[in-house]
């Protein structure tokens, strides 16, 4: 897809309540320009992470993290740039323009936004006739015996579809859409003489949508036994895959974000059940086993999952690919057990049912440790047979898990109980584990963030900064706050007086003498977040020139010491001389900027 003109980028950008956008992470207060919260990146007990609100940049100075808003929800919510640039947009109601986009797929793209229209009208459709039809009143009435409140209900756009054949049929035509439109996205289907008609009727619906909100189909269920299936779905088009969505991900994903847990349940009702009684984070699989694809789009946002499913499903030889997937992206997946025949919504009716709800998520079990103990539970440890049959069972689960604490406890724990060496056991789980792939395997292209930052995890602690870092990032945060005398140190700054960094940094700086925080460099995560620091640095501290002039000498300083030091090294006893007798007038240069600058 052609990409998003830049002038979409900065509207966007202009658009944005940065403040608002990361106070859904954490809660941030006033210091200054700025303001200050708990880092929502890593695990802190007093506040480093700093938010300009002004030029929507942020800055961890617990771990290092640090970037624009865009960076911001990319890293949070596991998107791509450009996602993050659209899911903004369309939060702060901004129309993005892309450059010359080529007519085929500006045309795809306008059909497929046809068809997204033509799925929230339906949507919408839906939702008043149960609110305001007096055929659904009988939905009504269910709906509110099951305990659903009718805000939660309105939240989640739940609906009921006419009993007639043909209302959605008439209704979308009326609106403009064609017939095949509506077949497309499955509200339609044809009987055997080829008529149309509508393929949701006399059902209560709930809509799906994807993570952005946007609506991708429907599940309806039947409100009396005569009607056939109870859930009927959208059938697989090119919007709804379901085995890659997740329901109520749009509503839960910023609870589940803050948690860094999410909850995962088998149905509609469950969900809405649950955020009505604040477990917010939570989504359906929609009564299908967790697939690899569900996993990942949930590794994206938090770092464990609870399965709150039937307790078959856990066992299920199938999770041992869902595991490896979590495994390889370093997040945990947990099981609660729940009561045999009773679904949380169910439970949510009970005296004390959140509470329990609550309790049962919290003292959930590694999946891993589930399985191995369904393995365990059945194996007679008197017969060698049944021991070896045991080991060659739980070698792939333990595999799957990734190599950590987790794993090596569960070894020593399979090893104790089958009476092994726990080293043979590992053996086995090595001869088990893929030798495709490291962890970050598979991870969704153009994201190549490290997983720790993805999940709320704490990062490696932030390195001390040496004296000469420190110095140069004075010095070239007053370039920004001053551009015009920047100009020239950001000239005068050469190899010698820079690290590493620094060096990135100039060369950075340069190109992007003015606003260099809107040009961040998003293929380079280190720079990106060096530059932002020194953007947020360049708003909050006072820059003068006669503070740069100073910053530079000192660092002209290093420079010469390190060449002193070199000529030394080499023998070379006249350069080292003549750079002595330099540096003894560059001191008298110090002394002087000192006195100047005080
Ligand atoms: N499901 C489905 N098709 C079916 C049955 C179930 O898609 N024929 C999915 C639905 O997403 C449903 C979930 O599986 O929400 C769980 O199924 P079930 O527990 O039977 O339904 P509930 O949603 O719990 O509905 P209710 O509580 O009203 O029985
Ligand atoms: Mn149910």
């Amino acid at each position: 897809m052609a990409r998003i003109a830049s002038d979409s980028i900065n509207a966007v950008r202009d658009a944005v309540d940065m403040a608002e956008v990361v106070g859904q992470y954490t809660d941030l207060r006033r210091a200054g320009g700025q303001m200050m919260g708990l880092c929502p990146f890593h695990d802190e007990s007093s506040p480093s992470f700093s938010v300009d609100p002004t030029d929507k940049l942020y800055h961890c100075f617990g771990c290092g993290v640090g970037g624009d808003v865009f960076e911001f929800v990319m890293e949070k919510q596991g998107l791509g740039f450009s996602e993050a640039v659209e899911a903004l947009a369309d939060r702060y109601g901004v129309e993005v323009q892309r450059e010359q986009e080529d007519p085929q797929a500006e045309a795809r793209r306008q059909a497929r936004r046809r068809l997204q229209q033509l799925l929230e009208r339906s949507a919408s459709y839906y939702a008043s006739y149960l609110w305001e039809s007096r055929e659904a009143g009988k939905a009504r009435q269910y709906l509110a015996e099951r305990g659903l409140t009718e805000s939660a209900l309105r939240d989640f756009g739940v609906g009921f579809a006419p009993s007639a054949w043909d209302k959605i049929l008439v209704a979308g035509q009326r609106a403009g859409f064609r017939v095949e439109e509506m077949r497309a996205v499955g509200l339609i289907q044809q009987n055997q003489r080829g008529g149309e008609y509508d393929r949701f009727r006399s059902r209560i619906m709930f809509p799906i949508r994807d993570a952005r909100g946007r609506a991708l189909g429907f599940g309806g269920r039947a409100m009396r036994d005569d009607q056939g299936a109870k859930y009927v779905n959208t059938a697989e088009t090119d919007f709804f895959h379901k085995s890659q969505i997740l329901y109520g991900l749009d509503r839960a994903r910023a609870a589940m974000a803050r948690a860094n847990r999410a909850v995962v349940v088998e149905g509609y009702t469950d969900v809405i059940a649950l955020h009505q009684a604040g477990v917010e984070g939570t989504v359906a699989v929609m009564g299908t086993a967790i697939t690899p694809d569900q996993v990942k789009v949930l590794s994206g946002v938090v770092g464990e999952v609870v399965l709150a499913l039937d307790a078959d499903e856990a066992g299920q030889a199938a999770m041992v690919r869902v595991q490896r997937v979590a495994g390889e992206r370093r997040m945990r997946l947990r099981v609660a057990s729940m009561p045999g025949g009773v679904d949380p919504a169910e439970m949510m009716l009970e005296e004390n049912g959140p509470e329990r709800f609550r309790a049962l998520v919290d003292s959930s079990g590694e999946l891993a440790d589930f399985q191995v103990g369904l393995v365990l539970q059945r194996t007679d440890v008197a017969s060698p047979e049944a021991r070896e049959d045991a080991l060659a069972e739980v070698a792939p689960i333990l595999a799957a898990m990734g190599e950590g604490v987790s794993q090596s406890e569960l070894v020593r724990k399979v090893a104790d109980r089958l009476d092994l060496e726990p080293a043979m056991v590992m053996g086995r789980v090595v001869a088990a584990t893929p030798a495709t792939g490291g962890p970050e395997a598979g991870r969704p292209a153009g994201n190549g963030r490290s997983d720790a930052r993805q999940k709320g995890q704490a990062p490696p602690p932030k390195r001390e900064l040496t004296s000469r870092e420190r110095r140069e990032r004075a010095l070239l945060a007053m370039c920004i706050a001053l551009p015009d005398p920047g100009a020239e140190f950001l000239e005068r700054l050469g190899e010698g007086h820079l690290s590493g960094s620094g060096r990135a940094a100039v060369a950075f700086l340069r190109e992007h003498p003015t606003d260099p925080a809107k040009h961040l460099p998003r293929e380079n995560g280190a720079l990106a977040a060096l530059i932002t620091e020194l953007a947020m640095i360049a708003r909050e501290e006072p820059a003068s020139e006669e503070a740069m002039e100073l910053n530079f000498l000192l660092l002209d300083q290093r420079r010469l010491e390190d060449e002193i030091a070199a000529a030394g090294e080499r023998g070379d006893y006249e350069r080292r001389a003549s750079l002595s007798r330099e540096r003894a007038a560059l001191v008298e240069r110090i002394a002087h900027a000192q006195r100047v600058g005080s």
